[in-house]
């Protein structure tokens, strides 16, 4: 069988580690895109050269020409400025809305079947934009942020406990900011409450730490934000389409009145399989939990908002 086409468009921190992946699990052929085209061809060849060593037969190129790109099968979009330190994902809106619009525009163009899985923040109100620029279905662009953040909780309980993350099962819903949603009453460790095992103290601690992780990251690295566990992350979305192995992942979708959301992009439960999001998971949470999800949707709706004061977003 023939492999899956993926672009990966952005050869920075994220997309090169992420295409690297890809390539390094023989997931699919990629093309790797930015806006400075030797950055990617020269990124490409360095991953490509590594390939051989890792047992794949995966190709890759670089480039800065969409018409590489054509027929993809999935397109990851990875381009635009990360934050610095003190910023928050918010303040990128406008500086990335213009450049995921033009990359949204290509697609379309080159690829009207693809799926989209979007990584550029703030990551939430960048889907919405893609899934307006792009026209395509709603089971066809998500965002990756749930996935991440989750990671990141898991790890830092099973921290806590000197356990293995591999025992930690949890999710974190709501927008990809300060806003967003670890749910507690969810999380266990081989099937043990989580809160049978620790107290609220601690439990409280690690949440906090969990919605400060990348900002953890950033301050240590003084220039740039994550990208290891992010383009963990992103690829995981990706192999559960290309494999069609309909994995329940928090995922960024567009919501049509589930958990009481209207007409924004926010991470909720959802199968992620051959045709994109294949159903999002509508769960009975906690009150609380409910609630905080209500209130991280109005953040994402306020920064949309923003973006449509400084942007003509049409379908
Ligand atoms: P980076 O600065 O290392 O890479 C960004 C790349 O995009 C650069 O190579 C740049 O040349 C390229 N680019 C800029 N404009 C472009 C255009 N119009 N067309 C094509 N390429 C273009 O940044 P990094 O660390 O890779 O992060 C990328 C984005 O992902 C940031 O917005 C960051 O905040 C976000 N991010 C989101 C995460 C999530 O959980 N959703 C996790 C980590 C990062
Ligand atoms: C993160 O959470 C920067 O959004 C990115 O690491």
């Amino acid at each position: 069988m023939s492999l899956k086409k993926v672009t990966v468009v952005g050869a920075g921190n994220v997309g090169a580690e992420a295409a690297n992946q890809i390539l390094s699990r023989e997931l699919a052929n990629v093309v790797l895109i930015d806006k400075f085209g030797d950055l990617a061809k020269g990124k490409a060849l360095d991953i490509l050269t590594s390939a051989s060593l890792k047992g794949s037969s995966s190709n890759i190129i670089g480039s800065d020409d969409y018409s590489m790109t054509a027929d993809s099968d999935i397109v990851i979009i990875t381009a635009g400025l990360p934050r610095k330190p003190g910023m928050s994902r918010e303040e990128l809106v406008e500086a990335n809305g213009k450049i995921i619009s033009e990359i949204a525009q290509n697609i379309k163009v080159f690829s009207p079947n693809a799926i989209i899985i979007m990584v550029t923040n703030p990551l939430d109100v960048m889907t919405y934009l893609a899934y307006k620029v792009s026209g395509f279905a709603q089971s066809k662009v998500m965002g990756m942020a749930g996935v991440l953040d989750t990671v990141r909780f898991k790890t830092f309980i099973a921290e806590e406990l000197g356990v293995t993350a591999k025992d930690v099962n949890a999710m974190v819903l709501g927008g990809h900011g300060d806003e967003m949603v670890p749910l507690v009453d969810c999380a266990t460790v081989s099937g043990i409450p989580l809160t049978q095992l620790m107290d609220m103290d601690a439990i409280e601690r690690i949440i906090e730490r969990t919605k400060n992780g990348g900002a953890e990251v950033v301050s240590l690295l003084k220039t740039g934000s994550a990208y290891y566990a992010p383009a963990a992350s992103v690829v995981e979305m990706a192999e559960s389409i290309i494999k069609n192995k309909k994995s329940i992942l928090p995922v960024s979708v567009y919501l049509n009145g589930e958990y009481g959301i209207n007409d924004i992009y926010l991470g909720v439960p959802a199968i992620l399989g051959k045709n994109g999001i294949e159903k999002v998971i509508e769960f009975k949470p906690g009150a609380t939990d409910l609630k905080n999800l209500q209130n991280s949707g109005k953040v994402v709706k306020e920064t949309i908002d923003k973006l449509e004061k400084t942007l003509s977003i049409s379908k």
